[in-house]
Protein backbone atom coordinates (compact mmCIF):
# COMPACT_ATOMS: atom_id res chain seq x y z
CA UNK A 1 0.00 0.00 0.00
CA UNK A 2 1.01 3.59 -0.94
CA UNK A 3 1.71 5.97 2.49
CA UNK A 4 1.16 9.62 1.86
CA UNK A 5 3.15 11.62 4.70
CA UNK A 6 1.04 14.82 5.41
CA UNK A 7 1.42 18.24 6.58
CA UNK A 8 5.12 18.27 7.90
CA UNK A 9 8.15 20.29 7.18
CA UNK A 10 10.89 18.59 4.43
CA UNK A 11 14.38 19.48 5.76
CA UNK A 12 17.53 18.55 3.04
CA UNK A 13 20.92 19.56 3.15
CA UNK A 14 19.61 22.76 1.00
CA UNK A 15 16.17 23.27 1.75
CA UNK A 16 13.23 23.16 3.80
CA UNK A 17 9.85 23.56 2.65
CA UNK A 18 6.41 22.24 3.51
CA UNK A 19 5.28 19.25 1.51
CA UNK A 20 3.41 16.40 1.29
CA UNK A 21 5.64 12.59 0.36
CA UNK A 22 4.07 9.42 -1.21
CA UNK A 23 5.96 6.72 -0.75
CA UNK A 24 5.43 3.16 -3.15
CA UNK A 25 7.53 0.34 -3.19
CA UNK A 26 10.54 1.65 -0.75
CA UNK A 27 10.83 4.53 -2.26
CA UNK A 28 9.62 8.15 -2.97
CA UNK A 29 7.78 8.46 -5.90
CA UNK A 30 6.20 11.56 -5.52
CA UNK A 31 6.67 15.40 -3.14
CA UNK A 32 3.98 18.05 -3.65
CA UNK A 33 1.58 20.17 -2.48
CA UNK A 34 -1.87 18.06 -1.84
CA UNK A 35 -0.83 15.01 -2.99
CA UNK A 36 -3.88 12.42 -3.76
CA UNK A 37 -4.58 10.20 -1.20
CA UNK A 38 -6.64 7.66 -2.63
CA UNK A 39 -5.61 4.01 -1.97
CA UNK A 40 -2.75 5.27 0.45
CA UNK A 41 -2.23 4.92 4.31
CA UNK A 42 -1.95 8.54 5.59
CA UNK A 43 0.87 9.58 8.18
CA UNK A 44 0.51 13.13 9.72
CA UNK A 45 3.40 14.94 10.46
CA UNK A 46 1.83 18.19 11.72
CA UNK A 47 4.62 20.17 13.42
CA UNK A 48 7.49 17.80 12.56
CA UNK A 49 10.22 17.84 10.49
CA UNK A 50 10.88 14.97 7.98
CA UNK A 51 14.77 14.23 7.55
CA UNK A 52 16.48 12.03 5.41
CA UNK A 53 17.19 9.02 7.70
CA UNK A 54 20.55 9.52 9.65
CA UNK A 55 23.58 8.08 8.49
CA UNK A 56 25.99 6.93 11.07
CA UNK A 57 29.47 5.97 9.58
CA UNK A 58 31.18 4.75 12.34
CA UNK A 59 29.80 2.15 14.55
CA UNK A 60 31.40 -0.90 16.08
CA UNK A 61 28.79 -3.74 16.50
CA UNK A 62 29.84 -7.21 18.11
CA UNK A 63 33.13 -6.24 18.35
CA UNK A 64 35.98 -8.23 19.81
CA UNK A 65 37.97 -5.34 22.07
CA UNK A 66 40.40 -5.87 24.93
CA UNK A 67 39.29 -9.42 25.45
CA UNK A 68 35.90 -9.14 25.77
CA UNK A 69 33.33 -8.21 23.35
CA UNK A 70 30.84 -4.99 22.61
CA UNK A 71 27.49 -5.23 24.34
CA UNK A 72 25.17 -4.16 21.39
CA UNK A 73 25.39 -6.61 18.29
CA UNK A 74 23.85 -5.70 15.17
CA UNK A 75 20.25 -6.45 16.27
CA UNK A 76 20.21 -4.35 19.88
CA UNK A 77 22.35 -1.66 17.97
CA UNK A 78 20.43 -1.25 14.50
CA UNK A 79 17.42 -1.10 17.27
CA UNK A 80 18.81 1.49 19.17
CA UNK A 81 19.92 3.51 16.33
CA UNK A 82 16.01 3.72 15.03
CA UNK A 83 15.14 4.78 18.03
CA UNK A 84 17.68 7.77 17.52
CA UNK A 85 16.31 8.45 13.77
CA UNK A 86 19.18 6.43 12.05
CA UNK A 87 18.29 4.68 9.20
CA UNK A 88 22.36 3.34 8.02
CA UNK A 89 24.97 2.37 9.33
CA UNK A 90 28.75 2.16 8.22
CA UNK A 91 30.53 -0.54 11.03
CA UNK A 92 34.16 -1.71 10.75
CA UNK A 93 35.12 -5.14 9.91
CA UNK A 94 38.11 -5.88 11.68
CA UNK A 95 40.39 -8.30 9.89
CA UNK A 96 43.30 -10.32 10.81
CA UNK A 97 47.11 -10.11 9.53
CA UNK A 98 48.30 -13.19 7.33
CA UNK A 99 44.26 -13.71 6.63
CA UNK A 100 41.96 -13.42 3.97
CA UNK A 101 40.31 -9.98 3.72
CA UNK A 102 37.35 -11.51 2.34
CA UNK A 103 37.42 -14.30 5.38
CA UNK A 104 36.93 -11.09 7.88
CA UNK A 105 33.97 -9.63 5.59
CA UNK A 106 32.30 -12.94 5.42
CA UNK A 107 32.25 -13.04 9.72
CA UNK A 108 30.81 -9.51 9.63
CA UNK A 109 28.08 -10.68 7.49
CA UNK A 110 27.16 -13.65 9.82
CA UNK A 111 27.59 -10.98 12.42
CA UNK A 112 24.83 -8.74 10.91
CA UNK A 113 22.39 -11.01 8.19
CA UNK A 114 19.25 -11.70 9.57
CA UNK A 115 19.82 -9.61 12.63
CA UNK A 116 19.91 -5.90 11.94
CA UNK A 117 16.78 -3.78 11.30
CA UNK A 118 18.25 -1.00 9.36
CA UNK A 119 20.23 -0.79 6.07
CA UNK A 120 23.83 -1.45 6.54
CA UNK A 121 27.61 -1.50 4.84
CA UNK A 122 30.93 -2.16 5.95
CA UNK A 123 34.37 -0.34 6.16
CA UNK A 124 37.23 -2.42 5.71
CA UNK A 125 39.84 -2.59 8.47
CA UNK A 126 43.70 -2.70 6.14
CA UNK A 127 46.09 -3.76 8.95
CA UNK A 128 48.88 -4.70 6.16
CA UNK A 129 49.49 -4.14 2.28
CA UNK A 130 51.40 -7.13 0.69
CA UNK A 131 50.85 -8.61 -2.80
CA UNK A 132 48.27 -11.05 -1.29
CA UNK A 133 46.10 -7.94 -0.11
CA UNK A 134 47.11 -5.85 -3.60
CA UNK A 135 45.54 -8.47 -5.30
CA UNK A 136 42.40 -9.11 -3.19
CA UNK A 137 41.00 -5.36 -3.04
CA UNK A 138 40.33 -4.84 -6.78
CA UNK A 139 37.36 -7.38 -5.72
CA UNK A 140 36.28 -6.17 -2.01
CA UNK A 141 35.50 -3.24 -3.98
CA UNK A 142 33.82 -4.78 -6.80
CA UNK A 143 31.69 -7.34 -5.63
CA UNK A 144 31.40 -6.37 -1.67
CA UNK A 145 30.84 -3.06 -2.74
CA UNK A 146 33.50 -1.95 0.02
CA UNK A 147 34.54 1.67 -0.48
CA UNK A 148 36.53 2.80 2.37
CA UNK A 149 39.42 1.38 4.49
CA UNK A 150 40.19 1.82 7.79
CA UNK A 151 43.89 2.04 9.12
CA UNK A 152 44.69 2.71 12.55
CA UNK A 153 47.55 4.50 13.92
CA UNK A 154 46.82 3.63 17.43
CA UNK A 155 46.75 0.44 19.74
CA UNK A 156 50.52 -0.87 19.57
CA UNK A 157 50.64 -4.29 19.10
CA UNK A 158 47.00 -4.71 18.86
CA UNK A 159 45.85 -2.35 15.56
CA UNK A 160 48.14 -0.05 15.28
CA UNK A 161 49.36 -0.50 11.33
CA UNK A 162 52.86 1.53 10.51
CA UNK A 163 53.78 4.48 8.13
CA UNK A 164 54.60 2.37 5.31
CA UNK A 165 51.21 0.20 5.55
CA UNK A 166 48.91 3.68 5.51
CA UNK A 167 50.91 4.89 2.77
CA UNK A 168 50.51 2.10 0.11
CA UNK A 169 46.76 1.99 1.90
CA UNK A 170 46.25 5.63 0.50
CA UNK A 171 48.15 4.64 -3.00
CA UNK A 172 46.08 1.91 -3.41
CA UNK A 173 42.80 3.34 -2.18
CA UNK A 174 43.55 6.19 -5.08
CA UNK A 175 44.30 3.81 -7.46
CA UNK A 176 40.80 1.51 -6.48
CA UNK A 177 38.41 4.50 -5.94
CA UNK A 178 37.99 4.29 -2.30
CA UNK A 179 37.96 6.60 1.05
CA UNK A 180 41.11 6.36 3.42
CA UNK A 181 39.79 6.85 6.87
CA UNK A 182 42.49 6.70 9.72
CA UNK A 183 42.19 6.84 13.69
CA UNK A 184 45.01 9.06 14.10
CA UNK A 185 46.93 9.15 17.27
CA UNK A 186 50.69 8.24 17.58
CA UNK A 187 50.17 4.77 19.62
CA UNK A 188 54.38 4.85 20.29
CA UNK A 189 54.36 7.96 21.88
CA UNK A 190 51.11 6.36 23.87
CA UNK A 191 52.81 2.98 24.67
CA UNK A 192 55.55 4.86 26.29
CA UNK A 193 53.65 7.32 27.95
CA UNK A 194 51.30 4.42 29.32
CA UNK A 195 54.14 2.56 30.68
CA UNK A 196 55.41 5.28 32.67
CA UNK A 197 52.38 5.66 34.15
CA UNK A 198 51.61 2.58 34.84
CA UNK A 199 55.56 2.11 36.14
CA UNK A 200 54.75 5.08 38.60
CA UNK A 201 51.24 3.50 40.13
CA UNK A 202 49.49 5.73 38.35
CA UNK A 203 46.47 3.36 37.17
CA UNK A 204 43.10 5.76 37.51
CA UNK A 205 40.95 6.28 34.62
CA UNK A 206 42.51 9.72 34.54
CA UNK A 207 45.33 8.28 33.02
CA UNK A 208 44.14 7.40 30.24
CA UNK A 209 43.85 10.99 28.95
CA UNK A 210 47.09 11.95 30.32
CA UNK A 211 48.55 9.89 28.70
CA UNK A 212 47.36 10.32 25.26
CA UNK A 213 47.57 14.23 25.13
CA UNK A 214 46.30 15.96 22.32
CA UNK A 215 49.56 16.87 20.62
CA UNK A 216 49.87 13.30 19.48
CA UNK A 217 46.71 13.32 18.11
CA UNK A 218 47.63 16.40 15.79
CA UNK A 219 50.82 14.98 14.96
CA UNK A 220 49.16 11.81 13.40
CA UNK A 221 46.49 13.59 11.83
CA UNK A 222 48.97 16.15 10.23
CA UNK A 223 51.51 13.08 9.07
CA UNK A 224 48.52 11.22 7.44
CA UNK A 225 47.58 14.56 6.10
CA UNK A 226 50.84 14.80 4.53
CA UNK A 227 50.87 11.02 3.62
CA UNK A 228 47.47 11.87 1.88
CA UNK A 229 48.56 15.01 -0.32
CA UNK A 230 51.99 13.10 -1.22
CA UNK A 231 50.03 9.91 -2.57
CA UNK A 232 47.36 12.57 -4.33
CA UNK A 233 45.11 10.59 -2.49
CA UNK A 234 41.73 11.05 0.06
CA UNK A 235 41.28 10.83 3.84
CA UNK A 236 38.55 11.10 6.23
CA UNK A 237 40.00 11.48 10.08
CA UNK A 238 37.30 9.51 12.38
CA UNK A 239 36.56 11.01 15.74
CA UNK A 240 38.72 14.51 16.20
CA UNK A 241 38.36 15.41 19.04
CA UNK A 242 40.44 18.23 20.17
CA UNK A 243 41.55 21.75 18.44
CA UNK A 244 45.27 20.12 17.48
CA UNK A 245 43.68 17.90 14.97
CA UNK A 246 40.85 20.30 13.63
CA UNK A 247 43.75 22.21 13.11
CA UNK A 248 45.78 20.22 10.97
CA UNK A 249 42.75 19.21 8.89
CA UNK A 250 41.47 22.86 7.88
CA UNK A 251 45.38 23.32 6.67
CA UNK A 252 45.82 20.27 4.49
CA UNK A 253 42.17 21.08 3.15
CA UNK A 254 43.59 25.14 2.58
CA UNK A 255 46.36 23.10 0.45
CA UNK A 256 44.13 21.53 -1.09
CA UNK A 257 44.23 18.44 0.19
CA UNK A 258 41.32 15.98 -0.12
CA UNK A 259 40.90 15.44 4.05
CA UNK A 260 37.36 15.15 5.85
CA UNK A 261 36.63 15.22 9.28
CA UNK A 262 34.42 13.65 11.36
CA UNK A 263 33.82 14.28 14.78
CA UNK A 264 31.68 12.79 17.91
CA UNK A 265 28.63 13.72 20.43
CA UNK A 266 30.77 13.13 23.10
CA UNK A 267 33.67 15.63 21.88
CA UNK A 268 30.91 18.12 21.85
CA UNK A 269 29.66 18.24 25.04
CA UNK A 270 31.73 15.93 27.53
CA UNK A 271 35.28 16.86 28.62
CA UNK A 272 38.57 15.52 30.22
CA UNK A 273 36.78 16.05 34.12
CA UNK A 274 34.83 12.83 33.50
CA UNK A 275 37.64 10.53 33.70
CA UNK A 276 38.59 12.18 37.56
CA UNK A 277 34.77 10.58 38.79
CA UNK A 278 35.25 8.69 42.14
CA UNK A 279 35.00 5.19 42.54
CA UNK A 280 36.09 3.75 39.24
CA UNK A 281 33.03 6.13 37.58
CA UNK A 282 35.71 7.70 35.13
CA UNK A 283 36.12 4.30 32.92
CA UNK A 284 32.48 5.02 32.15
CA UNK A 285 34.13 8.18 30.03
CA UNK A 286 37.02 5.96 28.64
CA UNK A 287 37.01 6.59 24.82
CA UNK A 288 40.20 7.18 22.50
CA UNK A 289 41.24 9.32 21.83
CA UNK A 290 40.01 10.64 25.11
CA UNK A 291 37.81 13.38 26.13
CA UNK A 292 39.63 16.83 26.10
CA UNK A 293 39.53 19.88 28.16
CA UNK A 294 35.90 21.49 27.99
CA UNK A 295 37.49 25.11 25.46
CA UNK A 296 38.35 22.37 22.50
CA UNK A 297 34.25 22.06 22.45
CA UNK A 298 33.80 25.17 21.38
CA UNK A 299 36.55 24.98 18.15
CA UNK A 300 34.94 21.53 17.13
CA UNK A 301 31.84 23.27 16.78
CA UNK A 302 33.24 26.12 15.28
CA UNK A 303 34.90 23.52 12.90
CA UNK A 304 31.33 22.33 11.92
CA UNK A 305 29.61 25.31 11.50
CA UNK A 306 32.35 26.93 9.26
CA UNK A 307 33.19 23.23 7.12
CA UNK A 308 36.27 22.79 8.72
CA UNK A 309 34.57 19.23 9.91
CA UNK A 310 31.89 17.81 7.89
CA UNK A 311 30.25 14.74 9.70
CA UNK A 312 29.31 13.23 13.04
CA UNK A 313 29.71 9.68 14.11
CA UNK A 314 28.73 7.78 17.11
CA UNK A 315 31.84 5.94 17.12
CA UNK A 316 29.32 3.33 19.11
CA UNK A 317 31.23 0.66 20.80
CA UNK A 318 29.77 -0.23 24.36
CA UNK A 319 30.81 -2.46 27.22
CA UNK A 320 28.87 -2.55 30.22
CA UNK A 321 29.88 -0.76 33.59
CA UNK A 322 29.91 -3.85 35.58
CA UNK A 323 31.73 -6.45 33.99
CA UNK A 324 33.68 -5.07 31.23
CA UNK A 325 34.80 -1.82 32.10
CA UNK A 326 35.81 -3.31 35.28
CA UNK A 327 38.56 -5.27 33.59
CA UNK A 328 40.44 -1.98 34.06
CA UNK A 329 40.20 -1.95 37.75
CA UNK A 330 43.76 -1.66 38.77
CA UNK A 331 45.26 -0.77 35.24
CA UNK A 332 43.67 2.06 33.46
CA UNK A 333 44.72 0.62 29.92
CA UNK A 334 42.82 -2.51 30.55
CA UNK A 335 39.76 -0.55 30.27
CA UNK A 336 37.63 -1.61 27.06
CA UNK A 337 37.79 1.54 25.47
CA UNK A 338 34.30 3.62 23.84
CA UNK A 339 31.05 4.03 24.83
CA UNK A 340 27.14 4.05 23.92
CA UNK A 341 25.93 6.56 21.68
CA UNK A 342 24.61 5.19 18.43
CA UNK A 343 20.86 6.04 19.92
CA UNK A 344 21.18 9.51 20.89
CA UNK A 345 23.76 11.19 18.43
CA UNK A 346 21.08 13.01 16.38
CA UNK A 347 19.54 14.48 19.64
CA UNK A 348 22.07 15.45 21.18
CA UNK A 349 23.52 17.15 17.65
CA UNK A 350 19.87 18.89 17.29
CA UNK A 351 19.77 20.16 20.88
CA UNK A 352 22.79 21.22 21.39
CA UNK A 353 23.46 22.41 17.81
CA UNK A 354 20.65 23.49 15.95
CA UNK A 355 18.73 24.92 19.16
CA UNK A 356 21.60 26.82 20.44
CA UNK A 357 22.03 28.43 17.74
CA UNK A 358 25.46 27.10 16.59
CA UNK A 359 24.75 25.16 13.33
CA UNK A 360 21.77 25.33 11.17
CA UNK A 361 18.79 23.36 10.78
CA UNK A 362 20.34 22.49 7.08
CA UNK A 363 23.80 21.57 8.23
CA UNK A 364 22.37 19.59 11.14
CA UNK A 365 21.03 17.42 7.99
CA UNK A 366 24.22 17.83 5.90
CA UNK A 367 26.28 16.68 8.71
CA UNK A 368 24.10 13.57 9.89
CA UNK A 369 23.21 12.07 6.74
CA UNK A 370 23.88 13.98 3.33
CA UNK A 371 27.27 14.46 3.88
CA UNK A 372 28.22 11.07 4.74
CA UNK A 373 26.02 9.39 2.20
CA UNK A 374 28.35 11.78 -0.38
CA UNK A 375 31.57 10.46 0.86
CA UNK A 376 30.45 6.96 1.74
CA UNK A 377 29.26 5.90 -1.77
CA UNK A 378 25.63 6.24 -1.02
CA UNK A 379 24.28 8.92 -2.22
CA UNK A 380 21.20 9.81 -3.38
CA UNK A 381 19.92 6.16 -3.08
CA UNK A 382 20.59 7.20 0.92
CA UNK A 383 21.24 10.46 2.71
CA UNK A 384 17.90 12.86 1.19
CA UNK A 385 14.43 13.70 0.61
CA UNK A 386 13.88 13.43 -3.16
CA UNK A 387 12.05 11.59 -6.38
CA UNK A 388 13.36 7.87 -6.63
CA UNK A 389 15.26 7.61 -3.68
CA UNK A 390 15.15 5.40 -0.79
CA UNK A 391 11.95 6.28 1.45
CA UNK A 392 14.64 6.33 4.53
CA UNK A 393 12.76 9.10 6.43
CA UNK A 394 12.37 10.99 9.94
CA UNK A 395 9.77 12.41 11.28
CA UNK A 396 10.66 14.72 13.99
CA UNK A 397 9.11 16.32 16.33
CA UNK A 398 11.57 19.67 17.53
CA UNK A 399 9.60 19.94 20.70
CA UNK A 400 9.48 17.15 22.61
CA UNK A 401 11.68 17.66 25.89
CA UNK A 402 13.29 14.68 27.45
CA UNK A 403 16.58 13.47 29.67
CA UNK A 404 18.72 11.03 28.80
CA UNK A 405 18.91 8.20 30.47
CA UNK A 406 20.18 4.01 30.74
CA UNK A 407 16.50 3.45 32.54
CA UNK A 408 14.85 4.26 28.93
CA UNK A 409 17.60 4.00 26.01
CA UNK A 410 17.58 0.58 23.81
CA UNK A 411 21.08 -0.13 23.90
CA UNK A 412 21.99 -3.52 25.67
CA UNK A 413 24.44 -1.76 27.99
CA UNK A 414 24.27 -1.08 31.79
CA UNK A 415 25.08 2.58 31.64
CA UNK A 416 24.65 5.70 29.73
CA UNK A 417 27.67 8.30 29.04
CA UNK A 418 24.93 11.20 28.60
CA UNK A 419 22.85 10.35 31.92
CA UNK A 420 20.63 13.05 33.01
CA UNK A 421 21.05 14.99 30.12
CA UNK A 422 18.00 17.48 28.89
CA UNK A 423 17.82 17.33 25.21
CA UNK A 424 14.91 18.54 22.97
CA UNK A 425 13.59 16.93 19.83
CA UNK A 426 13.05 13.60 19.34
CA UNK A 427 12.25 11.17 16.15
CA UNK A 428 8.79 10.10 16.29
CA UNK A 429 8.40 7.81 13.43
CA UNK A 430 10.99 6.31 11.54
CA UNK A 431 10.86 4.82 8.49
CA UNK A 432 13.28 2.46 6.53
CA UNK A 433 12.91 1.92 2.70
CA UNK A 434 9.01 3.28 3.21
CA UNK A 435 8.24 0.65 5.98
CA UNK A 436 7.89 1.63 9.69
CA UNK A 437 10.90 0.61 11.96
CA UNK A 438 9.81 3.20 14.68
CA UNK A 439 6.49 4.60 15.17
CA UNK A 440 5.23 6.50 17.63
CA UNK A 441 8.14 6.04 19.75
CA UNK A 442 7.58 2.17 19.53
CA UNK A 443 9.96 -0.20 17.90
CA UNK A 444 7.56 -1.99 15.24
CA UNK A 445 10.13 -3.23 12.48
CA UNK A 446 11.54 -6.50 11.68
CA UNK A 447 14.74 -8.17 12.95
CA UNK A 448 16.83 -9.16 9.83
CA UNK A 449 14.88 -7.06 7.61
CA UNK A 450 18.09 -4.60 6.70
CA UNK A 451 19.65 -4.80 3.71
CA UNK A 452 23.36 -5.10 3.24
CA UNK A 453 24.66 -2.16 1.32
CA UNK A 454 27.06 -2.33 -1.51
CA UNK A 455 28.84 1.37 -2.01
CA UNK A 456 29.78 3.31 -5.15
CA UNK A 457 33.49 4.23 -5.49
CA UNK A 458 35.04 7.59 -3.80
CA UNK A 459 33.41 10.26 -5.46
CA UNK A 460 30.58 8.10 -7.53
CA UNK A 461 27.36 8.58 -7.25
CA UNK A 462 25.07 5.52 -6.18
CA UNK A 463 22.97 4.10 -8.74
CA UNK A 464 21.07 1.55 -7.30
CA UNK A 465 17.51 3.51 -7.74
CA UNK A 466 17.99 4.99 -10.59
CA UNK A 467 15.83 3.18 -13.16
CA UNK A 468 13.33 3.24 -10.51
CA UNK A 469 13.33 7.30 -10.67
CA UNK A 470 13.71 7.27 -14.54
CA UNK A 471 10.42 5.01 -15.29
CA UNK A 472 8.89 7.91 -12.96
O1 LIG B 1 37.37 4.43 22.20
C1 LIG B 1 37.02 4.10 21.10
N1 LIG B 1 36.97 5.00 20.14
N2 LIG B 1 36.65 2.81 20.86
C2 LIG B 1 36.29 2.26 19.63
C3 LIG B 1 37.47 1.90 18.77
C4 LIG B 1 38.00 3.09 18.03
O2 LIG B 1 39.14 3.46 18.23
O3 LIG B 1 37.27 3.69 17.25
ZN1 LIG C 1 39.30 4.78 16.70
ZN1 LIG D 1 35.63 3.70 16.45
ZN1 LIG E 1 23.95 7.42 -12.56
Amino acid sequence: MKKVIKNGTIVTATDQFQADIEIENGVISLIGENLSTQGSEVIDAKGCYIFPGGIDPHTHLDMPFGGTVTKDDFETGTIAAAYGGTTTIIDFCLTNKGEPLKKAIDTWHAKSKNKAVIDYGFHLMISEVNEDVLNELPSIIDNEGITSFKVFMAYKNVFQADDETLFRTLIAAKELGALVMVHAENGDVIDYLTNKALENGNTEPIYHALTRPPEIEGEATGRAATFTGLANSQLYVVHVSCADAARKIAEARDKGIDVWGETCPQYLVLDQSYLERPNFEGAKYVWSPPLREKWNQEVLWNALKTGQLQTIGSDQCSFDFNGQKDLGRDDFSKIPNGGPIIEDRLSILFSEGVKKGRISLNQFVDITSTRIAKLFGLYPKKGTIAVGVDADVVIFDPTIERVISAESHHMAVDYNAFEGMKVIGEPVSVLSRGEFVIRDKKFVGKIGSGQYLKRAKYGERNHTNESESLTM
